[in-house]
């Protein structure tokens, strides 16, 4: 492995706030857009410019989010924040942790878990700009046409940055200023440390504030500076669910976007969603209203859509997927797939086979060019090559206990309506007639039927449906025929 030695020391990602705002059970940065959390875009972000550590720092349902950090991201150092307010006090307690190990030097980026568009790309301009500059600190802003709520960037006379000022600290005219702080920076450790020693929480809301470390930094003779972006999506924060949406759809406009210029056709960009998690190859199209999730690739020429939703499922060159739903399944190259099919885990359809209309699959194994066309449930089932299941066919996995498999061989041909009631195992180019309940091993080269002797009760609808609309038509249809044997008086012209 080739050591990273070009990335800063660490990014501090700041996770502890309640995010009261979603009023949700879940904490804020758990919240998804795009097939990830919040706080799983922001690691995303993070680890692109590749840092020597990486610290997350939580307090608010700690233990959740923990959890899902192990989870995404085993390297991460997890820091609790202590009972001192405010993001000033969060860096601390991170640069406190980081320090045990080895005492930081260079520089340390601080992002938060709940601004998800943030890109890796304009993290390391950020860390370029800072470093090529040799500042204090560099901080990320930009110019907002509502800047309520957010600190304001003050510049001195010849635009340097002095400070910064809380909405809530501020007075009206600094109020006026709409150039914000994104809360993301770039700062030298040994800056970072020695100001934070000397924050109060003699503010408005009694929170050691990080801002503050700006006009620390200044007075101690170090410059300060700003990247100031044009795309206010990256650093934007999501508070509520409204935000949450508007950040999701922006996401997926961008994802789509990326995709078209990479070379998929989408034909409706709108209602089309694709998870930043999924991969797609050139001369992929993509029709409306189609949902692809998680850890979903796409090769080459195939056609996905319309009105279908996949997650995690892998489609193979040239295929077809038409109004299906499907998760955890494998589509083979040139296989057609739908319309009205459901995908279960485990399904894996052969090259060039087929799974058609109103079928639901299960942790089958459906060799090539084999054929379910329509209307059936195959589950816990091998299929060979070649082999046609008719109309209707059902596996009967399930002994109200126990599942069990059915294998059926390669050149299979299956009459409309077989069950086969596993475990069961039919062989190579055997055949079914209609109906047939496969109970027994059906051997290679065999007819499987099921005989249940038709009986056919002669006059039962007359006799016990009298009056009704089929009585009458059979009626005049047994008098039609006796007509052909024996004219009636009507008959007779
Ligand atoms: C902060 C900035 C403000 C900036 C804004 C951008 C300060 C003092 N103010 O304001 O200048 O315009 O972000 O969104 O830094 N957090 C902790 N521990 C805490 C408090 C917060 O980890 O004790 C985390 C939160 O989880 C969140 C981030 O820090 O991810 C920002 O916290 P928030 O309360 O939203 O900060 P603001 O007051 O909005
Ligand atoms: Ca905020």
């Amino acid at each position: 492995m080739i050591p990273e030695t070009t990335g800063p020391a660490a990014v501090i990602v700041l996770a502890a706030g309640a995010g009261t705002r979603m009023k949700s059970r879940t904490p804020k940065i758990l919240h998804e857009i795009g097939g990830l959390s919040m706080v799983g875009h922001a690691l995303v972000a993070a680890r692109s410019i590749h840092p020597r550590q990486l610290a997350l720092v939580v307090r608010h349902e700690r233990d959740l989010v923990a959890k899902h950090l192990v989870e995404l991201d085993p390297d991460a150092v997890i820091v609790d924040q202590d009972e001192i307010p405010g993001t000033g006090r969060a860096v601390e307690v991170a640069l406190q942790a980081l320090d045990a190990h080895q005492e930081l030097a260079g520089t340390v980026v601080v992002t938060y878990g709940d601004v998800p568009l943030l890109t890796g790309s304009l993290l390391a301009e950020l860390v370029a700009t800072h470093e090529r500059e040799a500042n204090a600190v560099t901080v990320l802003t930009a110019v907002l046409a509502d800047a309520t709520g957010y600190g304001r960037i003050l510049r001195g006379d010849d635009g340097t940055i002095t400070g910064i000022r809380e909405h809530k600290d501020a007075t009206d005219a600094e109020r006026l200023i709409r150039e914000v702080n994104s809360g993301i920076y770039a700062f030298d450790a040994a800056v970072l440390r020695d100001a934070l020693v000397h924050v109060t929480t003699d503010n408005s809301q009694g929170e050691k504030y990080l801002t503050d470390v700006l006009g620390l930094a200044r007075q101690a003779g170090g410059r300060v500076a700003a990247v100031v972006t044009e795309d206010r999506w990256q650093v934007e924060g999501a508070n509520d669910r409204v935000q949450l949406s508007a950040l999701g759809a922006e996401l997926n406009r961008r994802t789509v976007e990326a995709w078209m210029r990479a070379g998929v056709t989408v034909v409706d960009p709108a209602t089309t969603w694709i998870d930043s998690t999924v991969t797609l190859d050139e001369d992929v199209r993509i029709l409306p209203n189609t949902q692809l999730h998680g850890d979903t690739t796409v090769a080459r020429d195939a056609v996905v859509g319309p009105d279908t939703t996949l997650t995690d499922v892998r489609i193979g060159a040239g295929a077809k997927v038409t109004r299906t739903h499907g998760s955890g399944a494998i589509i083979g190259a040139d296989a057609a797939v739908g319309p009205f099919t459901y995908l279960r885990p485990g399904t894996v359809l052969g090259e060039t086979g087929k799974i058609g209309a109103f079928y639901e699959t299960k942790n089958v194994t459906i060799g090539r060019g084999s054929k379910l066309s329509h209307l059936g449930y195959a589950g816990d089932a091998e299929i060979g090559e070649d082999t046609n299941i008719g109309c209707g066919n059902i596996t009967a996995n399930y002994d109200g206990e126990k599942k069990h498999r059915t294998v059926i061989g390669s050149g299979v041909r299956t009459g409309s309506n077989t069950v086969f009631v596993a475990p069961v195992t039919v062989g190579d180019g055997a055949y079914s007639g209609a109906g047939a309940v496969i109970r027994k091993d059906v051997p290679a080269g065999a007819l499987a039927v099921s005989l249940a002797a038709q009986l056919n009760s002669e006059g039962w609808v007359l006799a016990n449906r009298p009056g009704t609309r089929s009585a009458e038509l059979a009626q005049a249809a047994t008098a039609d025929s006796s007509s052909t044997q024996a004219p009636t008086e009507e008959g007779k012209q």
